[in-house]
């Protein structure tokens, strides 16, 4: 399976984040991943569309924006205007399945996301819909986490249902993968790979992302 990797801009130094998204990019990252959140759906405030359309002017990478915020509905359109390329909301949220709606409307990519408190299950009925799942692997809101092992199942359930239904289905994990968990999550099925501290913070940030697409600890 093809390998995406996805360095998260929450771990950057946000002083110069264009420098941040073009180190990246040289580093061999396949996507950025734009981490915005309320604080109100996460006990965390990050960043708005004014910065994910500042940073689409310094950069080439696909922008995975995943909206860690109460009301994804209201905010879908300018995150799009802005430069996103594909857009993931939560499962949690009420107005995900508007959200998502709108996305399809706007022809970005679309994905649903899920809390490791929230059974997988909540994603089943939108499957054939979404371009991807992503499986929370830690409690969103904060980069730096551990890598949550018992989100596992979750990934190679959605693995299966892919398979099973011959969806061509990306199934991206965030929080805690690194260098030592990220080939648990490919070997579980996981395509895409989110990675904030391992990579921001790596010596030599193109030899981790090496390493990370290799499934290889
Ligand atoms: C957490 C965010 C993650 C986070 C990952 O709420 O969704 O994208 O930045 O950071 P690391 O890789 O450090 O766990
Ligand atoms: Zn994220």
């Amino acid at each position: 399976m093809n390998i995406q990797i996805a360095p998260s801009i929450l771990s950057a130094d946000f002083a110069c984040l264009g420098q941040e998204a073009r180190r990246m990019e040289l580093a061999g990252a396949d996507l950025l991943h734009i981490d915005v959140m309320d604080g109100h759906f996460v006990p965390n405030i990050t960043i708005g569309a004014p910065v994910v359309y500042c940073l689409r002017k310094v950069t080439k990478l696909p922008f995975d924006v995943h909206l860690m915020i109460s009301e994804p509905d209201r905010y879908v359109d300018a995150f799009v205007d802005a430069g996103a390329n594909m857009v993931t909301v939560h499962a949690e949220c009420p107005s995900a399945d508007e959200a998502l709606k709108q996305l399809r409307h706007r022809g970005v990519k679309c994905a649903l996301s899920v809390k490791p408190g929230t059974p997988v299950d909540a994603v089943y009925p939108y499957l054939d819909k979404l371009d991807m799942v992503l499986v929370m692997t830690v409690e969103p809101g904060f980069g730096g986490q551990s890598f949550m092992t018992d989100m596992l199942p979750k990934i190679r359930t959605l693995r299966q249902w892919a398979d099973q239904f011959g969806l061509p289905l990306d199934i991206q994990v965030d929080g805690g993968v690194d260098v030592n968990t990220a080939p648990l999550a490919i070997a579980a099925g996981a395509n895409i790979l989110v990675a904030g501290t391992a990579v921001f913070y790596s010596d030599d940030p193109k030899a981790t992302i090496r390493k990370l697409r290799s499934g290889r600890a």
